[in-house]
């Protein structure tokens, strides 16, 4: 495929790292997400978590419910892993398919995570569970200590915490979620792609940690894993527009009010779903890579999953598409990543 492509039609993606809140703000946001995105993992880190079946299972209703646009949507739900969690509920959750899969949060790492893991000792059993009934455990990869620098936490994750944790269970399926390190983009590489894969967030490939501090400190552009150098950018572009199957879309798109990103206590969190998409064709595009664009947005997150790969297809043409400007919450508002701003590529919303 050259660089002058002007129509590109894909087999209709999926976001495999989704944040969809709940009640008033799940219902402002989710259209966005089943606009371009026929399934979507639906991260468990509400303000009460998702913990067990009978949360899931209301969440996932909840969701549905939410949806008031047709689209063909479908929440994979996921379990939220405090010490507490109890094996049973996991395999009984997985099996009955309640959820796909169970997330990791270290302690403090992230939004509402004050609940999560301290030592990842304290989940053996759950890990062993998993592993033998084939439940991907899905990871917030940052090593969270006072001493460790915030650009270090996710090297040093892989490090002390992941290393350890796949030699322990070699055949536990696990996802490093939004990675953004050269470092993690190599260990991923070594390792089978049916047992260790990750997610690459739009706004990881877009920018580096100049672009947060650009003519004053931006807080919309403040996320966790936080933004890396220059060097790290490119390793991530260059590994997706390279089409190793590894890697795959996960937005990590994560809405907040305009009051809470703007505060004396700032939230971590980039509310991309209206051009997330959009967004990851531009780089292709950029990196010349457009051929591997449907493996990265459509193939290799069902092949990790073990799931189908969607039949129906969407079509995407070269016209430009202006980004939703803010969204109104009651007297809230959110503003979503790249805001106002004219993206290259539309969806042809005619197919
Ligand atoms: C996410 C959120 O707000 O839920 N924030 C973020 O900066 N990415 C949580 C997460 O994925 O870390
Ligand atoms: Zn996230």
């Amino acid at each position: 495929m050259s660089k002058f492509v002007k129509k590109i039609k894909i087999k209709k993606p999926d976001d495999w790292h989704v944040h969809l809140r709940d009640n008033n703000i799940l219902n402002k946001v989710i259209k966005y997400t089943g606009k371009f995105y026929k399934r979507a993992i639906i991260m468990p880190n509400l303000d009460n978590p998702i913990t067990n079946c009978l949360k899931g299972i209301s969440y996932r209703n909840r969701i549905l419910n939410a949806m008031h646009v047709n689209y063909e949507f479908q929440p994979l739900m996921t379990c939220y892993l405090t010490r507490s969690t109890i094996p049973q509920e996991l395999e009984l959750g997985f099996s009955k398919k309640i959820f796909i899969a169970a997330k990791f949060y270290p302690d403090c790492a992230t939004t509402n995570s004050k609940t999560g893991i301290k030592k990842i000792s304290d989940i053996t059993s759950v890990l062993e569970c998993m592993e033998r009934i084939g439940m991907p455990l899905l990871i917030h990869g940052e090593e969270i200590c006072q001493n460790i620098d915030i650009y270090d936490r996710e090297a040093k994750f892989i490090e002390k915490t992941l290393d350890p944790l796949r030699n322990k269970f070699p055949k536990l399926k696990i996802v490093l979620e939004h990675i953004t390190t050269k470092e993690s983009i190599e260990y991923i590489k070594k390792n089978d792609f049916n047992y260790l894969s990750a997610t690459i967030t739009p706004h990881h490939l877009i920018l580096n940690r100049n672009d947060m501090f650009s003519g004053g400190i931006q807080p919309y552009l403040y996320c966790l894993p936080i933004l890396k150098k220059y060097t790290h950018q490119i390793a991530l572009r260059k590994a997706i527009s390279q089409g190793d199957k590894h890697f795959f879309l996960g937005s990590d798109t994560a809405p907040h009010f305009h009051k809470n990103k703007i505060n004396i206590f700032g939230c971590a969190g980039i509310f991309n779903a209206p051009s997330s998409l959009l967004s990851y064709v531009e780089v292709f595009e950029e990196m010349n890579a457009l051929k591997h664009l449907e493996s990265f947005c459509s193939e290799n997150g069902p092949k990790f999953y073990n799931m189908p790969i969607n039949k129906e297809t969407i079509t995407i043409v070269k016209k430009p598409c202006r980004i939703v400007k803010r969204i109104n919450v009651g007297k809230d508002v959110i503003i979503p990543f790249l805001s106002g701003k004219t993206l290259r590529w539309s969806l042809d919303d005619k197919c």
